[in-house]
């Protein structure tokens, strides 16, 4: 079957979807799939990169033509993380199109990106989280007024991204007002989130067979005052798959994993964040990372390593199963 591998992006991420891309595609079993390599750039365009040449793709049917014959896809793999790969609009032309895709569907994409909206959904569904005030740019509410309502230390993210882009973490009052205008500088929507102390965890989790299967988890140790650009992509953190932690918090995290996948209607891998507090013992959800990073030292591919998987095994899971 042939299949387009999308990636770049029109976001701060699109660094990150290259490296995520060159990993799926080295571990493409090219037996079975037949893999092109699809640049989404921030211009408009959609293109391919042939001996050299640039071609362009053709949006009305999402088609290739290479030395004049036409190229249609079977399916559509997704290594483009933030917008538009992880926030459902691309995948909603491809339901336009009628070509399946490995990601979640466009309402899940759109809903997870959105950190508000996730974090409202999953406190409906049972999941903890943490206490939060969600701004809009201009709606008045100041730093002081945010105190009032949520204690510190807190962290201020811009409501739609990823990769920590724009987010501070905030142990003093006077620091606020420029965390949120730093967030603003992002987006026009911002979440300010209570710290929640305790143990950061992240699981990957996906669908094979109509099997919802987490994967082994791992424990983040930041040596950075949180788990930023930096420590995620500069080396600054210990990543420890599979994390030591007792029978019970991991239990406690799968099923809530488990739990979160279903709720959300998930599709394909996705990742999700949680800090484990010891004093209540229990999981609290930071976010869903329905892209999550695949580099070749990202956090999926260390997980699926010790399933005891190749990455080989794992895309072509997820491929079979998009077509289910
Ligand atoms: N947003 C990044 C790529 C991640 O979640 O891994
Ligand atoms: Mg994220």
């Amino acid at each position: 079957k042939k299949i387009a591998l999308i990636t770049g992006g029109y976001s701060g991420e699109s660094v990150i979807s290259y490296k995520s891309a060159a990993t799926i595609q080295q571990n493409i079993d090219t037996n079975k799939w037949d893999c092109y390599l699809i640049d989404i750039h921030p211009s408009g365009w959609f293109h391919m990169t042939n001996n050299g040449e640039k071609i362009l793709v053709d949006k009305n049917d999402f088609s290739l033509t290479i030395n004049g014959s036409k190229i249609t896809f079977d399916a559509v793999l997704v290594g483009l993380h933030g917008t538009p790969g992880e926030d459902g609009k691309l995948q909603g032309y491809f339901d336009c199109l009628k070509i399946p895709y490995t990601s979640c569907d466009a309402a899940t994409s759109a809903l997870t990106f959105n950190k508000r909206y996730t974090v409202a959904v999953a406190a409906f569904a049972g999941v903890h989280v943490a206490k939060s005030v969600h701004l809009f740019k201009n709606d008045g509410m100041d730093a002081a007024a945010i105190l009032q309502q949520l204690q510190l230390p807190v962290f201020v993210k811009p409501n739609n991204g990823g990769s920590s882009i724009g987010m501070s973490k905030v142990n003093h009052a006077d620091d606020l007002a420029p965390a949120l205008a730093k967030a603003f500088n992002e987006d026009e929507q911002v979440l300010v989130e209570e710290f929640i102390a305790g143990r950061e965890f992240t699981i990957g989790v996906y669908q094979t067979k109509g099997t919802i299967v987490t994967l082994p988890m791992t424990e983040i140790i930041s040596k950075n005052d949180f788990f930023d650009f930096e420590a995620k992509y500069e080396g600054a953190s210990e990543e420890v798959t599979p994390a030591q932690a007792s029978d019970k918090i991991v239990a406690q995290i799968q099923a809530a994993a488990q739990k979160i996948y279903k709720v959300f209607h998930c599709k394909g891998i996705v990742r999700i964040d949680f800090i484990y507090n010891e004093a209540l013992q229990e999981p609290y959800m930071l976010e869903i990372n329905t892209v999550p990073g695949q580099s070749a030292a990202s956090i999926v591919p260390q997980q699926v390593a010790a399933m005891g998987s190749t990455l080989k095994e794992f895309y072509s899971a997820l491929l079979e199963e998009c077509f289910m």
